[in-house]
């Protein structure tokens, strides 16, 4: 197996020389430590199997209840038939959002611990996904935004990051949320293995407690813009067959647009948190 770095600050890495439909033990540790080393690990050509996929996930850790059917969850612009997913829909409308910098299920009692993306119909152009390294972010703070920022939590909520790109959503439940309490999370969050800090933002997060709302969203979104730039970002451009892992507890990603005519078919494994480590402070 090889491991290649992406950017020159230890941020994502390229891995061949490993099938993952047939993934052993040995190779699983291998794999890991990299993950914890590069946070994005893109492994190029490994068409997976929907069953490797899920047992990939089940390496990491618990499976979100979305997934617990032991089935990956599609992220596709096209129906099970073939047909285009219809335009006013929550699926397609957050298909939209997910353009938007975030961190998975930020808004769920658990923040995902990771995700698992793979590539099975990618346009020729545009509808890459991006990635921004939240240990770096933090690193490269100046001392007193990290001052500013040691105490403060943000609400998260998919109801309010999908109304600011002008979508109400309609079915939650289909989404797993219930009425369930709005997390709150610190802005800063300390990676459960590794110990290093990140940054925990994204379009999910609003309404610092203590903060006006307007102040609360010149924050965040100062600090979105900060952390999201050049050397923290890389993108990858898909092909068929491509998958990425990466840890949602130290990174923010985003799907860049392309021609929504055109079909874009990615299946996704996401797993669950620890509810130890990411559930809201509120909870
Ligand atoms: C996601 O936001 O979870 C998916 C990213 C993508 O579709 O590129």
């Amino acid at each position: 197996m090889k491991v290649e770095a992406i950017t020159e600050s230890h941020f994502g890495a390229k891995v061949t020389g490993v099938n993952l439909n047939t993934l052993n033990d040995a190779q699983w540790r291998d794999i890991e430590a990299a993950w914890y080393e590069y946070a994005v690990l893109v492994f190029p050509g490994q068409h997976i199997e929907e069953a490797a996929h899920i047992a990939m996930g089940e390496r990491v850790g618990d499976l979100e209840q979305l997934v617990a059917d032991k089935k990956s969850v599609p992220i596709s612009n096209r129906k099970a038939d073939g047909a285009k997913v219809d335009e006013a829909s929550d699926h397609f409308q957050i298909l939209k959002g997910n353009e938007g910098w975030h961190t998975d299920s930020t808004y769920m009692p658990l923040s995902a611990r990771a995700s698992i993306l793979a590539a099975q119909v990618v346009p020729d152009q545009g509808g890459q996904t991006e990635w921004a390294d939240m240990r770096a972010a933090y690193d490269a703070l100046d001392q007193a935004t990290r001052e500013q920022i040691a105490n403060l939590a943000a609400y998260h909520s998919l109801f309010y990051s999908q109304s600011k790109v002008g979508h109400s959503v309609n079915s939650g439940a289909s989404y797993g949320l219930g009425n369930q309490q709005i997390p709150l999370r610190p802005l800063v969050k300390v990676h459960p293995v590794t110990g290093r800090a990140a940054l925990f933002i994204g379009r999910h997060a609003y309404g610092i407690p203590g903060m006006s709302e307007e102040d609360s969203e010149a924050l965040l979104s100062r600090l979105v813009e900060f952390a999201c730039q050049s050397p923290r970002v890389f993108a990858h451009t898909w092909q068929p067959g491509d998958l990425v892992l990466w840890d949602n507890r130290c990174v923010l990603h985003r799907a860049r647009p392309y021609d929504y005519s055109l079909p874009r078919i990615m299946r996704h494994v996401r797993v669950a948190g620890d509810p130890r480590t990411e559930a809201g402070v509120n909870a």
